[in-house]
């Protein structure tokens, strides 16, 4: 039989999301439900002194207001996902009358019907004792706080620094953005005979399970969390939302069923965001271009209350060989609500700067910046000088080169033009993306007529986990791909990963393959799949990555264990990351200086490639956020007010198909007998990483102008 595993399998959930027979967690029919509605508030930090709710009992169907006067606002403290705990954010927004950022939730309403709840909303009415605030992270640098177990030390860097013929300092800057999936935040909660189950779209139904048996101390065996289908999480649905809790927490009182659509405006704030941050580089270089030094101090916003270390420098320093790295990791405490993880959370300012930065070397060494790129690739891991446990950067960059047909740029800024008359520009810029791991149990049961059944608690986002988790079990029983089931997103399933960290296919899939190994073990030698002894074979499996001690695993693969444990990309042996090439060309209007994308073309190395069809998908997927990340995208903040101020899609702008041109997308073949049995890396995040970089190094080749600071905009080039 023909390989199932790297076939381009189309997506098992296709049909049913394109025809709208899938249900996501809002569309599940709970007939007698009552409905929430959010209220926040309006100031960016102090406290509430009046918050008058009588107007809103008094709508007609009003059922409850929590405030936090209710007793239902009372609830243990809950930890930080930044912190290895579940929560978006350690503050529980009813925990007092404290305001610690514009848009934090004051109030919940519930009623009969949406129209009444959202009647209520806004007759809830709050008086503010406010004090000053700053949701900026210019405004507060001076409060920075070096993350100390973040920095990265090789060799003597302000000494090469000193010494190299050739150097080049700069700040970079990359805003606020906010995930935006198409599915909104949404919970419904119901309660029947002490059971709590909440459909909440969910990037780890695990978490989310203990979370609310923590709020109201329940064993997790009485939480059900499902969350089969996911419009996008993108990070923001890592993290259990206070709201899922005040929702469960409603319905309790009620007796009553209680489901919340949270609207847009409101997400910007009663979730996470990708922070502010701010970069310097600096990068010494001999005349050959060699790189002598690089150091990278970066500041990233972040909340008061919690802090979230984000280790960019971690990947960057790892793209290019130097005998002298330096990196800082700041993060700066303002008044916002606490941002989380989006899509290369670390690795994408990070690479914004320090790709931008080697482009402005090749131009001050006068070198073409794919060879300086080539000129520095490293043998091997300049931080820790182990071996990486497969690299095929080199033909990822060459690859990419053939294909863009680079050979043919003029390196002069603005010196070619297309048919019409407009600037064209390219630019190129590289992407690694660490290989996280985190253990995963998964059961594969075999019935009569040859089918198969794949359970795990993991989930697909979107990204295509139905049908890959069901190759993987395809392969391994010798069935065709149709004659497995795989269910996801249900905490009641076998414990799998957070889906977060491009880590579910090497995860889950391992988990799987393991299981599917041990079915396919005890069917008889004489028996076939479609006949299995007793008419069904069950086998459940974990794997967990070998780095991670016996007691993080067993975190990790008990689904009663609050957190999650992950290995990281470094073990004691190899260093493990995906690797890649991008090659952009934008087109400058001479006059409007209107900047448009030509085309791009990405090369990635991501190990064994299990679906090229979704691989493909997440790849392009991430080049195209990466390319609005460089051209639209920006959470704007009034500095006097301390808010976002375009918090819905026709202010905040998103990529469209009219705004990307022509994308294409290679995978490179490699074998990687480290990372995990199925030897796939992670793809989901990497196709972000240096795409904004290449675009910015695109703009100044087009026009001459170097531009420091996302989003590059009309303004910037004029
Ligand atoms: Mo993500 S930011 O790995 O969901």
């Amino acid at each position: 039989m023909k390989d199932v595993v790297g076939a381009p399998v189309v997506r098992a959930d296709a049909l049913a999301k394109v025809t709208g027979a899938v249900r996501y967690a809002a569309d599940v029919p709970e007939p007698d439900a009552a409905h929430a509605a959010l209220v926040t508030g309006t100031v960016a930090r102090g406290r509430i002194v009046a918050l008058d709710t009588a107007a809103a009992e008094a709508v007609p169907g009003v059922r409850l207001v929590i405030t936090h006067r209710s007793p239902e606002a009372k609830l243990p403290p809950g930890g930080f996902l930044g912190a290895g705990e579940e929560f978006q954010s350690s503050v529980n927004p009813l925990a007092s009358d404290e305001i610690h950022y514009t848009g934090q939730i004051v109030a919940l309403v519930v009623a009969d019907s949406v129209e009444a709840a959202e009647e209520a909303a806004h007759r809830v009415t709050a008086e503010y004792e406010p004090r000053p605030a700053h949701a900026t992270l210019a405004e507060e640098m001076a409060g920075a706080r070096l993350c100390e177990d973040l920095s990265i030390e090789v060799g003597d860097t302000e000494r090469a620094l000193a010494e190299a013929p050739f150097v080049v300092e700069a700040e970079y800057t990359t805003p606020a953005m906010h995930h935006n999936p198409i599915e909104l935040y949404s919970t419904t909660a119901a309660w029947c005979d002490g059971v709590l189950t909440a459909h909440v779209p969910s990037q780890s139904v695990q978490s989310t399970r203990a979370a609310l048996a923590l709020m109201f101390g329940l064993p997790v065996g009485s939480v059900r969390v499902l969350s089969p289908y996911v419009g996008g999480g993108f990070g923001c649905k890592a993290s259990v939302l206070w709201h899922t809790v005040l929702v469960a927490a409603a319905a309790r009182s009620l007796g009553r069923p209680v489901k919340l659509i949270v609207p847009r405006e409101q997400m910007f704030t009663v979730g996470s965001f990708r922070p502010q941050t701010r970069h310097r580089v600096r990068l010494g270089a001999a005349r050959d271009g060699r790189l002598l030094g690089y150091e990278h101090h970066t500041w990233w916003q972040n909340s008061r209350a919690d802090v979230l270390p984000l280790p960019g420098a971690e990947s960057t320093a790892r793209l290019y060989t130097s005998p002298n790295i330096s990196t800082r990791e700041y993060v700066v405490p303002t008044d916002v609500n606490t941002p989380g993880f989006m899509r290369a959370p670390a690795e994408f300012p990070a690479a914004f700067a320090l790709e931008s930065a080697l482009d402005e070397l090749a131009e001050a060494l006068g070198t073409d910046p794919l060879e300086l790129r080539l000129r520095n690739e490293p043998a091997r891991d300049p931080v820790t000088g182990l071996p990486f446990s497969s690299r095929s950067m080199e033909a990822c960059r060459r690859r990419g080169a053939e294909l863009f047909g680079w050979s043919r740029r003029d390196p002069r800024p603005g010196s070619m033009r297309d048919r019409d008359g407009l600037l064209i520009g390219w630019g190129c810029a590289s992407s690694c993306y660490p290989v996280l791991r985190t253990p995963s149990r998964a059961r594969v049961r075999l019935t009569a007529g040859g089918r198969a059944e794949v359970l795990v608690a993991a989930h697909d986002l979107g990204t295509g986990a139905y049908t890959v988790l069901a190759q993987i079990a395809a392969q391994e029983l010798g069935l065709p791909v149709t004659g497995v089931t795989v269910r996801l997103g249900d905490s009641g399933l076998p414990a799998g990963p957070m889906s977060a960290g491009s880590m579910t296919t090497g995860s889950a899939g391992s988990a799987v393959r393991a299981a599917a190994r041990a079915v396919r073990d005890r069917l008889p030698a004489t028996g076939t799949v479609a006949d299995p002894p007793g008419g069904v074979l069950e086998a459940e499996a974990a794997w967990a990555p070998p780095e991670l001690d016996a007691e993080a695993a067993r975190r990790g693969l008990d689904a009663e264990a609050r957190g999650f444990a992950q290995a990281g990309a470094v073990s004691a042996t190899h260093a493990m990351f995906s690797h890649g090439a991008q090659f952009v060309e934008v087109l400058v209007d001479p006059g409007t200086r209107r900047i448009r994308l030509g085309r791009m073309v990405g090369v990635f190395a991501c190990g064994r490639i299990i679906n090229p069809r979704t691989v493909r998908s997440q790849l392009a997927g991430g080049m195209i956020w990466g390319a609005g990340h460089a051209l639209l995208e920006e959470t704007q903040v009034d500095p006097a007010l301390a808010r976002f101020t375009n918090t819905d899609l026709g202010g905040y702008h998103i990529a469209c198909n009219a705004d990307i041109g022509e994308v294409t997308v290679e995978t490179v073949d490699e074998t990687d007998e480290v990372v995990n049995p199925l030897g796939a890396k992670g793809v989901g995040e990497i196709g972000v990483v240096g795409t904004a970089a290449a675009v910015a190094n695109a703009v100044r080749h087009a026009t001459g102008i170097r531009v420091r600071e996302l989003p590059v905009l009309v303004d910037d080039v004029l």
